[in-house]
């Protein structure tokens, strides 16, 4: 496809899309129906969207408007596209840009208030408290596309390796320089899941934050870990993976059906988890990972959807499961064990203030670890902390 009927797809696709059904669905609907776009255009389509949703309100702005062909414009204004040229009217293109478009003029000198529009408006006090001096930073940076991460097992291969053998398979990539495990793709990332690499189990997709987070946890011999909210099983594979003491790993999710790609992905990986309906059952554990379900404020750059998606009520009710999840996990602990509790929020109710004030009222864990990340060019933004049982 051009890329001007590239722009036109997508605005389309934008005037479908009303925050009801997910934007991974309309997309899927509307390949069904376009079944001449092929897989590379439809990449650059849901790219161009992506990034559109993570900088929707400054779209809006600097486009005069909320439909497609605003976001459209206002997209290429603030990515100083020629956007006479954009929209000048071909064949399976948008319409010709009309004066009153081209004369639509906002100030887009002010970098700092573009970025803070692209931040829900109710939550730039809670961030801005939470980050500090870095919220400029922070605000720019989730405006932007993340590089796709690996991790590699370690078990199996190492990290030069792993690069040698990926190249095997068209994907480039290079170590990560905050996490051990971590490499970022720099070319190539469609083939991952097709690759050599991917199918024997040498690598697996995982954000360089997420792999650093699983790194809190320490493991002894003949350790009972528990993944409490293991989802597809990311942190407990990255923790089975990078350990080479016999440790017996446990997963639930409040949703049986999300752990239904755990043991597709254990076997691949050479690693093995116990799926669990009753966690009572094998308690007490040694360890329990808390991956709370939370804003994830720290990952709007891979789901950009969510930033306008979230609302006080939304946040309010992670909030209380976070301070659920955690005394339920005390009381599955044994005495001294661990519980490494993980968000990829950046607000800190939902990460220092909340432990903080759980350790007050409760008098049942103390602190000894924690780590904070900001979403940057190498992670994505994520907290961790290690809470002992007393
Ligand atoms: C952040 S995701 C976990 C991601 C996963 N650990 C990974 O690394 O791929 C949070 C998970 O918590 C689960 N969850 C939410 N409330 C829960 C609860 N009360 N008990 C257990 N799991 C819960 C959700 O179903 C979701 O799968």
């Amino acid at each position: 496809m051009k890329p001007n009927s590239i722009y036109q797809s997508v605005i389309e696709i934008l005037d479908l899309y009303s925050f009801e059904v997910k934007i991974e669905i309309i997309l899927k609907r509307w390949a069904v129906k376009n079944r001449f776009a092929g897989s590379s255009d439809r990449r650059k389509i849901r790219d161009l969207i992506f990034d559109i949703l993570r900088q929707k309100k400054s779209c809006e702005y600097a486009g005069g408007g909320s439909s497609g062909r605003n976001l459209l414009i206002g997209y290429l204004k603030l990515n100083n596209v020629d956007l006479k040229g954009a929209l000048d009217g071909s064949p399976h293109g948008p319409g010709k840009l009309t004066s009153i478009e081209r004369d639509f003029n906002v100030d887009l000198s002010d970098s700092d208030f573009i970025y803070k529009l692209d931040i829900p408006g109710w939550l730039v006090p809670i961030i801005k408290r939470s980050t500090g001096d870095d919220f400029s930073e922070i605000a720019k940076i989730l405006r932007t596309r993340s590089v796709t991460q690996l991790r590699v097992n370690l078990k199996k291969i190492s990290r030069e390796k792993a690069i040698v053998l990926l190249l095997k398979d068209k994907i480039l990539a290079e170590l990560n320089l905050l996490c051990s495990s971590a490499l970022d793709i720099l070319g190539g990332a469609p083939n991952i899941m097709r690759s050599s690499a991917y199918i024997n189990g040498f690598v697996e997709l995982q954000d360089a934050g997420s792999q650093l987070m699983s790194q809190l946890i320490t493991t002894n011999n003949n350790d009972k870990i528990l993944d409490l909210c293991a989802g597809a099983g990311g942190k407990s594979l990255a923790i089975a993976c990078n350990t080479n003491v016999l440790a017996h790993f446990y997963a639930a999710d409040v949703n049986y059906e999300r752990m239904k790609d755990i043991q597709t992905r254990s076997k691949r990986a050479g690693v093995k988890i116990r799926l669990l309906d009753d966690v009572s059952l094998t308690a007490p554990y040694d360890k329990i990972i808390i991956d709370a379900p939370c804003s994830g404020s720290g990952s709007w750059r891979r789901d950009p959807e969510g930033k306008w998606l979230l609302d006080k009520d939304k946040l309010s009710n992670y909030m209380k499961t976070q301070r659920k999840l955690i005394l339920q996990g005390i009381g599955l602990l044994r005495d001294g064990g661990h519980i490494v509790y993980i968000t990829c929020s950046i607000l800190d109710i939902e990460n220092e203030k909340l432990i903080n004030d759980l350790m007050i009222s409760s008098k049942s864990f103390k602190i000894i670890n924690k780590k904070s990340l900001i979403p940057s060019l190498d992670s994505d933004g994520f907290f961790g902390a290690v809470l002992k049982k007393i």
